[in-house]
């Protein structure tokens, strides 16, 4: 059994996500995270309110730092109660444009940190180019949950660790160029997790493709590759993981 801990639902890659499921419950991903980042995507998200083993993350991601209102904030604290909403997220910092509008992007990071500790609920972390300081922000906060994506070094990987968060595994592990494999090498299967990031980061050899929760098990192959272990034991153990952060039962 996989979990994907990560993916967005976006109507201009799929056409219907009862297909989406379905096709990664065939290769034996049966529970799934979706994350809604936008004010348009969590509106979007209740459409799957009624199916079975799907989870919600939602928060405000970095790029909409210019846009968000107080109101906006207000809105996604009255959601954070619904039994669906497992985690805020993601939220954090993405500088690779730029810091134009850096104190704008900590203001919101810190507003929806301070929800999470209020809440007592997992964060979801966006970080691009900017890993030093979303560190140095999460410190000031009581809250755990997962650097997605992680793409960070070894030496961050475990400051991370340290802090009781998980990191996000997906489909840049399988790339040829990619140091990757040496942070998974370096730490227990117990502080990972499993995501694509769909439809974004298809794993090789599907890369340029639209990526799909069914490529799961390919990034588990990967993993189990460095570890020495079965590509099913990275299932069980990553799932484990997801749930005791998330809660899922
Ligand atoms: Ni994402």
């Amino acid at each position: 059994m996989f979990t994907d801990t990560h993916f967005h639902l976006d109507h201009d890659f799929y056409e219907d996500y009862h297909q989406v499921l379905e096709r990664a419950r065939e290769v034996g991903v049966s529970l799934f995270l979706v994350s809604a980042c936008s004010k348009e995507s969590i509106r979007e998200i209740w459409m799957m309110e009624d199916v079975k083993d799907v989870y919600f993350t939602i928060g405000y991601h970095p790029s909409e730092a210019d846009t968000v209102t107080d109101a906006d904030l207000v809105w996604l604290e009255s959601l954070l109660s619904h039994k669906k909403v497992v985690g805020i997220g993601e939220i954090g910092l993405d500088y690779h444009y730029g810091k134009k509008n850096r104190e704008k992007q900590i203001a919101l990071f810190r507003k929806q940190l301070e929800l999470a500790q209020k809440y007592q609920m997992p964060v979801v972390i966006h970080t691009r180019d900017a890993m030093q300081e979303t560190y140095d922000i999460l410190k000031e906060y009581s809250v755990k949950g997962v650097l997605h994506c992680f793409s960070g070094s070894v030496e961050m990987a475990k400051a991370f660790i340290a802090r009781g968060f998980l990191l996000g595994i997906g489909g840049v592990v399988t790339f040829t160029n990619s140091k990757l494999y040496q942070v998974v090498d370096a730490v227990s299967l117990s502080s990972l997790l499993l995501e694509t990031d769909s439809p974004y980061l298809a794993p090789v050899p599907y890369r340029g493709s639209i990526n799909g929760p069914w490529n799961i098990p390919v990034i588990a192959k990967k993993i189990a590759e460095v570890k020495g272990v079965s590509t099913e034991e990275v299932g069980r153990i990553t799932t484990a993981n997801a749930c005791q952060l998330f809660d899922l039962q």
